[in-house]
């Protein structure tokens, strides 16, 4: 089976550059894919890029960990000629679990057949959810490294929800035209490539933290390497906790105990959840949150102790929303590394596994003399007690084995001399 797919690629990828490649220049590395993603300033949300449909489109996406699928609205621009619907009752439409049997009053175009398969498609900024078409369509996904890196591979019927124009709302980046789904699900984006080119579920994170480079989602084996020049970020993965998956998809990991410069935060946060197994808080991973946030009484505790701890520092009052906690900028120093800040640890499954948040990723520049603490008032009743958002994702590596329900984590890439900017999309074989 996996030999039949190899010989097929090797004739389409000999059709797709003639003299570039040939399968005499085998072994080439089927094995990783990746995808490009960007911050957008005005939201400070990522957007990835996937070429899409024929003839092939950049079809800018929000980048989305929790969503189930990707989605893009079809109503307003999906003209490509290879679009496909499969119907309802179908396999295809199984495989996304929860679906309807949908007709559509409007002239057929993609998005509106009778017949066709409707899924539950939310967008995780406004919440909603709508009903969309399921679709299939070409993707091309350009190949990680080896010989062939820079070479795109075709996926020819990727599965999609084709979603109506009015679920793209919200305070979402310019250009974008859908959201492309890294959750758990089996048509989510890393589980269809995974099946598709028969590797082992898992894709690597590594957000930007400004507009000014690409960074990197990488699926498949791996190695996730940002640039090949440093041997010390051939595998910068320091530590690997337990994943689990949340009702709507999402990844959790399990923090036991907060940290912040060295010293236990004097607040018991294991007691948001109690099991045979242990106790802790869940912590959602999101992109679509731009700051990390956090239930009310967490909040309160994470605030008031790291300005404790950061005394010499006077704070700003009132600080600058959204935030709780501000300082002067000419009170803390700077360097490559980010602002010296204490750094926050979270504690995950026990004291020698430690997330640690240093000043790149706590302290958010919100006007240009003030430096605040990039953390957010969940309120009291949040659904998850802590959200670790995308502002505290960013040149951080992170590695999602679904295989193994693991997260492996590097901490901040800044003190290995390097960032997610790093990946050379342009390299050609
Ligand atoms: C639709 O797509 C075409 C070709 O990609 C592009 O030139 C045009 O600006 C798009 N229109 C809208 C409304 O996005
Ligand atoms: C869709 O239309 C067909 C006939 O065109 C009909 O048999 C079917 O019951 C309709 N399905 C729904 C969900 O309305
Ligand atoms: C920050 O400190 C500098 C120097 O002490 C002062 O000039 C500036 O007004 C302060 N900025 C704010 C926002 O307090
Ligand atoms: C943490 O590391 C220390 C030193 O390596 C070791 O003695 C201790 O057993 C470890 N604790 C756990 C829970 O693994
Ligand atoms: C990326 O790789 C290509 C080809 O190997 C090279 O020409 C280019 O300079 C590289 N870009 C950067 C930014 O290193």
């Amino acid at each position: 089976m996996a030999t039949s797919i190899l010989k097929i690629l090797v004739v389409f990828l000999s059709i797709l550059s003639p003299g570039v490649l040939s399968k005499y220049q085998l072994p080439f590395q089927l094995d990783t894919l990746v995808l490009p993603v960007t911050k957008d300033s005005a939201t400070s949300l990522h957007v990835t890029n996937i070429q899409k449909g024929t003839p092939r489109a950049a079809t800018p996406l929000l980048v989305d960990l929790s969503n189930k699928f990707l989605w893009i609205d079809c109503e307003r621009n999906y003209t490509s000629t290879t679009y496909q619907f499969p119907f309802c009752h179908s396999t295809q439409c199984s495989r996304v679990g929860n679906h309807y049997c949908h007709n559509c009053s409007a002239p057929a175009r993609p998005g509106c057949h009778d017949n066709a398969c409707a899924v539950m498609t939310t967008n995780p900024l406004t919440h909603w959810n709508v009903l969309g078409e399921l679709g299939q369509d070409i993707v091309s996904i350009q190949l990680a490294h080896g010989p062939t890196s820079g070479v795109f591979v075709d996926v020819p019927q990727f599965i999609f929800s084709c979603a109506p124009s009015r679920l793209l709302a919200g305070p979402l980046p310019k250009d974008v035209v859908g959201v492309a789904g890294l959750g758990h699900n089996p048509v989510a984006i890393p589980h269809q490539l995974a099946s598709h080119f028969g590797f082992r579920p898992k894709f690597g994170l590594c957000l930007p933290s400004s507009n000014k480079g690409n960074g990197v989602i990488f699926f498949g084996k791996g190695p996730y390497e940002l640039d090949p020049g440093y041997d010390t970020v051939s595998h910068p993965i320091v530590g690997y906790t337990p994943l689990t998956i949340g009702p709507r998809g999402g990844y959790h990991i399990q923090v036991t105990a907060i940290n912040i410069g060295k010293k236990a935060l004097p607040f018991d946060i294991s007691s948001f959840f109690r099991t045979k197994r242990g106790s802790f808080a869940k912590a959602l991973i999101s992109t679509t949150t731009p700051y990390t946030t956090l239930h009310h009484s967490i909040f309160m505790a994470v605030t008031k102790f790291f300005g404790d701890q950061l005394s010499w520092a006077p704070q700003i009052q009132p600080p600058v929303s959204p935030f709780g906690l501000c300082f002067n900028t000419s009170n803390i120093a700077t360097s490559r590394m980010g602002p010296a800040a204490p750094s926050i640890d979270l504690l995950l499954q026990n004291e020698n596994v430690t997330w640690t948040i240093s000043g790149a990723n706590s302290l958010v520049l919100a006007r240009p003399d003030v430096w605040c603490l990039g953390f957010v008032d969940g309120g009291i009743k949040p659904r998850n007690p802590i959200v670790i958002g995308s502002y505290q994702l960013e040149n951080n590596l992170l590695e999602f084995d679904l295989a193994r329900s693991r997260l492996g984590f590097s901490n901040s890439l800044l003190f290995k001399r390097t960032t997610c900017a790093t990946f050379n999309f342009t390299s050609t074989p």
